[in-house]
């Protein structure tokens, strides 16, 4: 398994790549199963497969996590090599960005909701570094897990509005046995907060049922929110139940046979914030 840390090693290696059939999946390492059934995808499906650990600042606000953030690099590289990931892409800051490095990419419509309202810069963060990344790995899929929904919908936007030559692909989410969605995030949490955090799946799961029982949006949102309230250690962000293709809040009665449905939550946790949806 080839380590690139710079950009110059980058393309070396990826003029040599004879293929242009090449997998990729950007991450920001601490590497759980989520992470890795991406790999393991683009390992079916790719001819080689890139990874690249990065822990992009600029999608971090200053009162965010970015120090704490978990760093695992070598378990990281560990279980990359026992999957016979090709190359993997480990660049640090400067290397990304120059000292006068100032052109962002944004998008603007979706980026604005849910995610984006609560994390300002958040999605700017994404989008430029993934447009980076984009650049300079040039391959012809790209794995993204639907756990972050909000930005595979913006991925996949981006690739198409810049004619990026590359076939975004939506991968499920990994669950814990409990139902709560695997995150690097979650090594924040104890076992006890682990099992009480999976309530918002549980919540995801009665919206959708609910859901397609035809009950009213706001009837959903009030059930789903009693459940998770009942749990006093844990604050609700946002209970979304949207449409897919642009994020829009849904409102009145529903045809879930009309369009793709998105329901979506974000709670914290002792302070922990965690995210996760559900499809219909
Ligand atoms: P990170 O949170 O490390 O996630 C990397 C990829 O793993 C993303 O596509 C994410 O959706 C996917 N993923 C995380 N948890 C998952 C789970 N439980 N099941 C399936 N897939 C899961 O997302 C980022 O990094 C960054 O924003 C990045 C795209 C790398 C840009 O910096």
């Amino acid at each position: 398994m080839k380590i690139c840390k710079t950009i110059s090693e980058l393309i070396e290696w990826r003029n040599e790549s004879e293929t242009r059939n090449i997998g990729f999946v950007p991450t920001m390492g601490a590497l759980h199963q989520g992470h890795l059934s991406l790999v393991e995808e683009s390992k079916i499906s790719c001819e080689k497969t890139v990874v690249s650990i990065f822990v992009n600042e600029l999608q971090f606000s200053p009162e965010e996590d970015f120090d704490q953030y978990p760093r695992a690099i070598e378990s990281d590289l560990d279980a990359l090599k026992t999957l016979k990931v090709d190359m993997v892409f480990l660049p640090n800051a400067k290397e990304m960005y120059n000292e006068e490095f100032s052109v962002v990419v944004n998008e603007l419509t979706i980026a604005q909701k849910l995610e984006g309202a609560s994390r300002p810069g958040f999605f700017s963060g994404v989008t430029t570094v993934v447009s980076k990344l984009f650049n300079l790995v040039r391959p012809s899929h790209a794995f993204f897990g639907q756990k972050d929904i909000q930005q595979l919908a913006i991925i996949t936007k981006m690739v198409k509005d810049l004619n990026y030559n590359i076939n975004v692909i939506g991968c499920e989410t990994i669950r814990e046995i409990g139902g709560l969605a695997m995150s690097s995030r979650n090594k924040y949490l104890s076992n006890r907060e682990k099992e009480e955090a999976s309530i918002l799946y549980q919540a995801l799961k009665l919206g959708k049922k609910l859901l397609l029982d035809q009950a009213s949006i706001h009837h959903i949102k009030t059930e789903m929110e009693k459940l998770i309230i009942k749990n006093k250690k844990i604050k609700i962000d946002y209970l979304s139940v949207a449409q897919l293709s642009t994020f829009e809040e849904l409102e009145g009665p529903v045809d879930h046979k009309k369009f793709k449905i998105v329901i979506s939550g974000a709670v914290l946790i002792n302070d922990v914030r965690l995210i996760d949806n559900i499809l219909i």
